[in-house]
């Protein structure tokens, strides 16, 4: 089976509705949480993708049972620090830095020792940013240069530790928080704004854990020690997944499409604001909170008139994950959108700022960059009619993602390669596409 696909045709119009996957990083929560908790865990439509199902395969090496039964996941969890292995095991977090750098601080209080490794992309990305805390605990941890493989082996006199976290990663603060399950007394973090699930979900599991929301930071302080009971959880659509249906939509002609449960945390809708920003006019309908997150459904329409904007970096925390598609409805905005400080791109499964920056430069796109600022020159009349081939993004599925949608709404003759990178977030990406239309081969 060949593993790249070609798009020669734009999409048709369409009116449809949809759900897209469940969300990852709240399904490698559910899964890790599970897994600590005391009791029989019931967790339905968890995502199915690579990443997810690492998540799983780790728990069980650590000693966690689950059984899967129609779209039903149960997971038996023996408590905080309940994970057990007579041996030293080794873990394959595969593509994951949601997965990699959550479940180290999982490992604190083991008496065996637990090497983590990754995939290519995992492999090439930096670890000082949970080593550094890591080590602050007590824990002993040991890798080369900062990068995997790592090896963590626990230890029983950790301490509390007081926490500056200015990079405003969601990773290294979910760290830091499991880390403060297993510590005696009280862990505190001062962090720069970034995803609150982890905070969100020990809240609704009644964990002490206390949030105070301060301008760009929360104050979050997590008691050690404290169990917590299995629990029901039904997992939300992933906006990050929905955000290449988004604006699929807003590009397309005559074409309008609802996105079902979605999960709308404030702190993941950063491509929501700036979208409309730039005039997009996509609402948010059937508001509801779920186990202490927001979930909606998803109305978009196609947009010609797209203004340019000038983002304020404020929200790129909120939309970290989607500024390559973001960068795809600036290409086709009238006037020049700008962006700013967004080097935590090029920290992401691929150097994203680098490869957005060649994308948009290949689709003809003016762009220019000074260090981690970019601006982009619109073009509303963009269409194109050459031939593509998008290859070497280190399999990175965001990129994948991104050219199908470009080659479905700005045209041209396209051979996308890496196909099987979908399967990180999105295994039913291309389904989707076709049942709404799309004619890929
Ligand atoms: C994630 C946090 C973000 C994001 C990643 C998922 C998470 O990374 O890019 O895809 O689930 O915590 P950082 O925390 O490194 O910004």
């Amino acid at each position: 089976m060949p593993n790249h696909i070609i798009i020669k045709k734009r999409i048709k119009n369409f009116s449809k509705q949809i759900k897209v996957s469940s969300d990852k990083s709240i399904s490698i929560r559910v899964v890790l949480l599970a897994s600590q908790a005391v009791g029989r865990s019931k967790i339905s439509n968890l995502l199915e993708s690579e990443d997810v199902l690492n998540s799983l395969k780790a728990i069980k090496k650590l000693g966690i049972k689950y059984i899967k039964k129609k779209n039903t996941y149960f997971i038996d969890g023996f408590g905080v620090n309940g994970f057990t292995s007579k041996k030293n095991i080794t873990i394959n977090a595969g593509n994951s830095g949601t997965l990699a750098r959550l479940i180290l601080g999982l490992l604190i209080k083991t008496n065996f020792s637990v090497k983590l490794i990754g995939d290519k992309s995992l492999s090439r990305r930096d670890f000082s940013r949970v080593i550094k805390p890591l080590k602050l605990f007590g824990v002993n941890i040991k890798s080369k240069n900062n990068l995997l493989p790592i090896e963590i082996l626990g230890t029983k006199y950790l301490r509390p530790i007081n926490y500056y976290e200015s990079i405003g990663s969601a990773q290294v603060k979910s760290c830091i928080i499991l880390s403060a399950l297993n510590t005696p007394g009280i862990t505190k973090i001062n962090a720069k704004k970034s995803r609150n699930h982890t905070e969100l979900m020990l809240k609704f599991l009644n964990y002490p854990i206390k949030i105070k929301k301060e301008n760009n930071f929360d104050k979050i302080s997590v008691t050690g020690l404290r169990q917590f009971n299995a629990f029901n959880y039904d997992v939300p659509g992933d906006i990050s997944s929905a955000s290449f249906f988004i604006v699929l939509t807003i590009l397309s002609e005559k074409s309008n499409l609802i996105i079902k449960n979605v999960n709308i945390n404030p702190s993941r809708t950063g491509i929501i604001i700036i979208l409309n920003k730039m005039g997009a006019g996509i609402q948010l309908r059937n508001k509801k909170t779920y186990n202490g997150e927001k979930v909606a459904d998803i109305f978009i329409t196609s947009k010609k008139n797209l203004k340019s904007i000038n983002c304020p970096s404020k929200l790129n925390s909120a939309a970290i994950d989607e500024f390559l598609i973001i960068f795809l409805a600036a290409a086709k905005a009238k006037g020049i959108s700008r962006f700013k400080d967004l080097g935590e791109m090029n920290k992401k499964e691929s150097k994203r700022l680098d490869l957005g920056i060649k994308f948009l430069r290949l689709i003809g796109i003016k762009v220019k960059r000074f260090k981690n600022d970019i601006n982009i020159y619109g073009n509303p009349n963009l269409i194109l009619s050459k031939n593509f081939e998008i290859k070497n993004f280190l399999k990175d599925h965001r990129i994948f993602f991104l050219s199908c949608i470009a080659a479905l709404t700005l045209g041209g003759k396209w051979k996308i390669n890496d196909k099987d990178s979908i399967k990180t977030s999105f295994p039913n990406f291309l389904k989707i596409l076709k049942n709404i239309g799309a004619e890929i081969n």
